[in-house]
């Protein structure tokens, strides 16, 4: 089932006299139960593609579905609703609030929804158990190393339980082992139903993936994964 769509969907930045195109005219389709990795160096625009999917940038040219609905004509409040509604963020810098310990952190997006922390706690317990964090309840984020930090980020991503997951270079600043623990949960979601785009330059996540797109100067294609596999194998070989 499809959850999020774009149809020649590109960026082009503007300032003054010059353009920069940041992605040109994309096609792109993620459905539940994928983990579609975006791969390619800086600057090649995956970060915008991401944010074309997450309606937090209009597109200068194209269309963009989420959910079957389609976004162009949305107000910013319109679109903000349709980010609470289908979409979870994960960034590299983990962005948990200092002063808040692990169980206030990921009950925040329901208390800005307006839930009750009676109601909220059920939903906060049920998506840390699903990231293995539920022992560390009352901690503050500075307690836990850069893994346990990404791992209760992605808690509360997914406490409002929506369809699709965007994450932006998520293990970035995380040690290889780390990198791992993670992987493995954003793949168990993805089989669970979800749909997780995982933005990287890092080609070690190929493995985990369901599908590959590969992002160069603003074009975006997709690729082989068994070949992108071969490929890497014999660069490490090198
Ligand atoms: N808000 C912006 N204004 C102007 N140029 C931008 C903006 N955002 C991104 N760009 C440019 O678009 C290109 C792609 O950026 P980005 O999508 O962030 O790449 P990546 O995430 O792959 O590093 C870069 O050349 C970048 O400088
Ligand atoms: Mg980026």
């Amino acid at each position: 089932m499809e959850i999020a769509r774009l149809e020649g969907a590109g960026k082009v930045y503007k300032s003054g006299d010059t353009e920069v195109v940041a992605l040109q005219p994309t096609d792109f389709k993620i459905e539940k139960g994928e983990l579609v990795l975006i791969i390619g160096p800086s600057g090649s625009g995956k970060t915008t593609l991401l944010s074309l999917l997450g309606c937090v940038i209009y597109p200068s040219q194209g269309k963009v579905w989420i959910n079957g609905t389609y976004t162009n004509h949305l107000t910013d409040k319109q679109m903000a609703n349709v980010r609470l509604n289908n979409m979870g963020f994960v960034f590299q810098s983990f962005n948990l609030i200092a002063p808040l310990n692990v169980e206030e952190n990921v009950m925040l997006p329901l208390t800005l929804q307006g839930m009750s922390g009676k109601q909220a706690m059920p939903k906060v317990i049920k998506a840390l158990d699903l990231l293995g964090m539920t022992h560390r309840l009352k901690s503050l984020p500075k307690m836990l190393s850069g893994g346990e930090q990404q791992r209760v980020a992605i808690a509360r991503a997914l406490v409002s339980d929506p369809p699709m997951l965007l994450c932006d270079e998520p293990t970035a600043s995380l040690d290889v082992k780390s990198v791992g623990v993670v992987m493995k949960q954003l793949q168990d979601l993805a089989k669970q139903g979800k749909g997780v785009i995982v933005v990287t330059h890092d080609q070690r996540l190929v493995p985990y993936a369901t599908r590959v797109v590969e992002v160069q100067n603003g074009a975006a294609l997709e690729v082989s994964q068994s070949e992108y596999l071969k490929n890497l194998t014999n660069e490490l070989k090198v």
